[in-house]
């Protein structure tokens, strides 16, 4: 069983929405896209797929040049087509671009999800279908009973859960692998992130999206500050010397990965 020949394209740094609601979602993801953004990540438990779809549309920007994900909740399965209908229904959109798992169930229950995703997509529905959440064995299990290979494994990455194992077993897979919660799951006063941050005068949060960046890991951050967004965009794009990654590479305490939001 083969994977992906070239894993699924991610910008470097995507806007999360997890509690963005209303106005305010819809101006933070109007903001964002004017401000360059071209990935917007959604959920249909975060509840507010209508508001991003309103601030997608009243960026004026061709939805063909965004990025629109959102997740299935994996509670709702058996519930895929209607919960996909509903999705489709208030982003305003034709198709997905990138729909996922919001998180594995067992074996047999993250399958029986997976087979109604495989035929979303057959049918044109969503472009490409992924996964959050999975562990590298779930991972496993799911290719190897669907014979289909998820396009995104979208996880807490950062160097709280950082696992050495993680990108390669991806990426022998042809999956793309995309982080989290960069700011929220990690301890921004840690010494070893403070101190790194101190020596190169910027921000903890910014030596962090520099250590996803070193790592080839795209990340989806949420912000509703215009200064913000503009910051964390511009973050990603400044490398790292290699003993900061090491160093900071060193700080996994745990390998158990962040819980769905
Ligand atoms: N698949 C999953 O199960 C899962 C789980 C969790 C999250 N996610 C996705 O990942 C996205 C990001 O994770 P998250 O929302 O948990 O948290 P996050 O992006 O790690 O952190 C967001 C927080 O950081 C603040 N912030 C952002 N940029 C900043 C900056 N440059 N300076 C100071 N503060 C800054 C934001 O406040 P302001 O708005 O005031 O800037 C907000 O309070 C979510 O929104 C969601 O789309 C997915």
């Amino acid at each position: 069983m083969s994977g992906h020949d070239q894993p699924f394209e991610l910008p470097a740094v995507g806007l999360g929405t997890w509690q963005m609601r209303g106005e305010t979602a819809e101006r933070g993801v109007r903001d964002a896209i004017e401000l360059g953004y071209r990935l917007i990540d959604t959920a249909a438990a975060y509840h507010n797929e209508e508001a991003v779809g309103a601030g997608i549309r009243g960026s004026g920007t061709d939805p063909g040049e965004l990025l629109v994900v959102t997740k299935f909740p994996e509670e709702d399965a058996g519930r895929e087509r209607e919960v996909l209908r509903t999705s489709l229904g208030l982003l305003g959109v034709d198709k997905i671009d990138l729909w996922l798992v919001h998180a594995p169930l067992d074996a047999a229950g993250s399958l029986r999800i997976w087979e109604q995703f495989i035929k979303a997509r057959d049918e044109g529905l969503v472009r490409a279908i992924g996964v959050s959440n999975f562990l590298p064995e779930q991972v496993d299990e799911l290719i190897k009973a669907s014979g289909v290979v998820p396009a995104v494994n979208q996880i807490a990455f950062g160097p709280r859960y950082y696992d050495a194992d993680v990108a390669p077993h991806h990426a022998a897979h042809g999956i793309a692998l995309q982080a989290h919660s960069p700011f929220s799951e990690n301890d921004l006063a840690h010494p070893v992130l403070r101190g790194i941050a101190d020596r190169h005068g910027c921000t903890v949060r910014q030596v962090l999206l520099r250590w996803h960046r070193a790592h080839g890991v795209p990340v989806v951050v949420k912000s509703v500050s215009p200064t913000h967004l503009t910051e964390n965009l511009d973050a990603a794009g400044h490398p790292l010397e290699p003993e900061d990654v090491a160093a900071i590479d060193r700080l996994g305490i745990n390998p158990t990965r962040g819980q769905p939001a």
